[in-house]
């Protein structure tokens, strides 16, 4: 790239629209203890909207394979068929139980790289990761104790252990990790779902208050949150976690390295990778969809690796408007 190159694309700032959309549908669902029903409202919202976008889409994470997902599946070929030619994430609700629940922080996402560029975790369901901010980028290893990873990290900030607040999924397996974390004095945060949202609030240094995202959660969540990552200047590590011998075996016989540490530019290989989300319940990253009189209001967040501009987008919808003529019932 050369200094005088023109400004070009930044897909995402179309993509929101998307995530906007599956926002605005599956909040209709906030609390009412439906988990499929308020998925398929944001599913079927963000396919009408990623249908009209110019590009040449795969699905690369998706709702599943396609015999048990009838829109949004793996390998599903999404956009207008234009170029670019990309690989497409999605997570038209990262937390499906907070949202049924009327819990705080689920999000629709939708994440975007170069075709090829996103790294594809088959049928790997979890992996342990760690999420860190751009002072910290040099401070993590998945090898050390979670203990040394603290140690580190608060030296890069410059601040103590126990200065330091950790975001983990509360969870059986993380027992160990838990008492580790208290045992170096850190601050835990534990959250119920949604560890895009917390490796978005570990890797932006706008938002002090993670400093680190840790455990084991969805690997496809891990490589969706790395497009964030990488616009945000942060980093994720990452290793596959097979549940059990089975899973082992056949992440074995799929050519899966169970040793490998997947760093950032393993899980999206281009910095030309695009990122949005929108809240659908309130969360501590971005307000949820409100309802009003004239319609509705999203917040969303709009990132761009290349450039690493990120955007905090506030929208206004005119429901009475978008009825007039939008297929999505809002
Ligand atoms: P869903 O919205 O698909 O339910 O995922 C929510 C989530 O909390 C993810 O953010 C996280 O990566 C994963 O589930 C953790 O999996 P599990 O709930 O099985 O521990």
């Amino acid at each position: 790239m050369t200094p005088t190159e023109r400004p070009d694309r930044n897909l995402a700032i179309e993509l929101v629209r998307t995530t906007e959309a599956a926002a605005l549908a599956a909040a209709r669902w906030q609390g009412r203890g439906a988990k499929e029903e308020g998925d398929q409202a944001a599913v079927d919202a963000m396919r009408q909207v990623l249908a009209t976008v110019d590009m040449d889409g795969t699905v690369i994470i998706g709702e599943g394979e396609k015999d048990e997902a009838p829109m949004l599946y793996n390998g599903e070929s999404v956009g207008t068929g234009s170029p670019p030619k990309v690989d497409i994430a999605v997570d038209p609700v990262d937390g499906t139980r907070l949202l049924a629940e009327g819990r705080p922080g689920s999000l629709a996402v939708l994440a975007a790289a170069p075709g090829g560029a996103m790294f594809d975790p088959g049928p790997m369901v979890y992996m342990e990761k760690i999420v860190v901010g751009p002072d910290a980028v040099d401070a993590i290893d998945l090898d050390a104790t979670i203990g040394q990873n603290l140690e580190m990290v608060a030296k890069a900030k410059r601040r103590q252990v126990r200065d330091l607040t950790v975001m983990m999924l509360d969870r059986d397996r993380h027992e160990d990790a838990k008492r580790e974390i208290r045992d170096a004095g850190a601050r835990l945060q534990l959250i119920t779902d949604g560890d895009v949202a917390a490796a978005i609030l570990a890797a932006w240094d706008e938002r002090p208050a993670v400093d680190m995202l840790y455990g084991i959660g969805g690997t496809p969540e891990g490589v969706t949150a790395a497009c964030a990552v990488k616009a945000l200047g942060g980093r994720i590590i990452g290793r596959i976690w097979p549940r059990n011998d089975e899973e082992r075996q056949a992440a074995v016989d799929a050519g899966y390295d169970l040793e490998q540490v997947l760093d950032t530019d393993d899980l999206v290989t281009s910095d030309d990778c695009f990122f949005a989300c929108t809240g659908i319940t309130p969360g501590q990253l971005l307000a949820g969809v409100t309802f009003d009189g004239h319609g509705a209001v999203t917040e969303s967040l709009v990132m761009r690796g290349k450039s690493g501009t990120i955007r905090v987008i506030k929208a206004r919808h005119r429901l009475e408007k978008l009825r007039e003529y939008a297929s999505i019932n809002y």
